[in-house]
């Protein structure tokens, strides 16, 4: 499939200065994805619930450029404040996207965006916030050229535009879960692409928490993009992607029948499949901390004490999110209160939730963030 399009251009003076919005939510993956080969496309499927709280809420506010240069003109607030890094990196972004969107060089642009969640919380923010930016230029544009077809085009779209930012983005526009890569059975999936799921989701999993342990606030050490960069030379590639697409169909069997012991197994072992393949990376490097294993240790104890289907995650980092039913949540409320905060930064954690996916907002609302 390719969006490329000479046509998408304006004429400036016809251009009425306008601004679009949309809150986007971060994604946790079930079935990893980590390494990626030619413009942004995964070596394997992998699947994901949509949070909730954890979200960027972006304006995008354009009006007609007084002279088309020849890159993009954005200027990026993050937090009411002018951010060079953020501004540079989304400068780039939308300069990859001028075969699609044309029309971007003969905009002035001006982004603000908030995450609702802390920056220094150590939650990467590129899955909200690319998602969010996405959303925006697909409605802008409609806005300025003709509605998509249907709202899984607009969608589609997102996903594909996200993508080309930050690859787990993709997944971030459909609540509340995700598939991204090509999945027999699966006919709509694709490398280029997320696809919504939510009519494949036990309603148990619907009522999911992610409880986000903070075990470290601090910027990590080694980039995504660097890790994924290490898998092309790590030994248990090809052994790791054929791994990941039989687990991501089986994952979705489990999403299906509600099995929440069979998600545990899976959960866990992705998690720290995808930590074995930082180690087995050369150079190798390590994100989990100390701290990190502990909480996974008296996790353990306590499942085995109370037979709750509780089981963790991890991302490309330190911090520990606890998976469970809402029907158990208070027992596990508590159990994090008197057990684990000990082991996070400042004994903090974000408490959140499988959620329906962004929404678009008026320009003048306010977020409720
Ligand atoms: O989207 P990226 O390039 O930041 O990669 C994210 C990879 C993981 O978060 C570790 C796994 C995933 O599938 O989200």
């Amino acid at each position: 499939m390719t969006y490329t399009n000479p046509a998408l251009t304006v004429v400036s003076d016809e251009v009425t200065p306008g601004a679009l919005r949309w809150r986007s939510p971060s994604n946790i993956a079930l079935v990893k994805y980590w390494g990626k080969h030619g413009n942004q496309l995964p070596q394997n499927a992998s699947v994901s619930l949509t949070l909730d709280a954890a979200a960027t809420d972006t304006t995008l506010h354009y009006r007609p450029r007084r002279e088309t240069g020849a890159g993009v003109d954005v200027t990026l607030y993050f937090h009411g404040k002018v951010n060079e890094g953020f501004t540079e990196r989304t400068r780039r972004f939308l300069e990859g996207l001028l075969p699609i969107y044309p029309f971007l060089r003969q905009l002035s642009l001006r982004i603000d965006t908030t995450n609702s969640f802390p920056h220094s919380a150590g939650i990467a923010s590129s899955a909200s916030g690319m998602s969010a930016l996405a959303l925006c230029l697909v409605s802008l544009e409609e806005a300025l050229f003709e509605p998509l077809p249907n709202a899984d085009a607009f969608f589609r779209k997102a996903s594909y535009l996200a993508r080309l930012g930050s690859g787990s983005a993709c997944r971030s526009v459909y609540g509340p879960a995700a598939v991204w890569g090509t999945v027999s059975g699966l006919p709509e999936s694709s490398e280029e692409y997320a696809v919504g799921i939510a009519d494949r989701i036990h309603p148990v999993f619907q009522s999911y928490h992610d409880d986000i342990l903070l075990v470290s606030r601090s910027e990590k050490s080694v980039s995504s993009r660097a890790g994924h960069g290490l898998m092309e030379q790590n030994p248990y590639a090809p052994a790791r992607y054929a791994q990941a697409n039989q687990r991501t169909r089986e994952m979705l069997d489990i999403l299906r029948r509600g099995d929440t012991e069979k998600f545990g197994q899976v959960l866990e072992s992705e998690a720290l499949t995808l930590h074995a393949l930082m180690m087995s990376s050369q150079p190798y490097y390590t994100l989990i901390e100390p701290n990190t294993l502990h909480v996974i240790n008296i996790l353990q104890q306590y499942r085995r004490e109370t037979q709750h289907p509780v089981h963790f995650t991890l991302d490309a980092g330190p911090n520990v999110h606890l998976l469970y039913p809402d029907a158990i949540a208070e027992d596990v409320t508590r159990f994090i209160q008197d057990h684990l905060l000990h082991f996070c930064e400042d004994r903090q954690y974000l408490a959140d939730r499988v959620g329906k996916g962004p929404h678009q907002l008026k320009v003048d609302e306010t977020s409720g963030v």
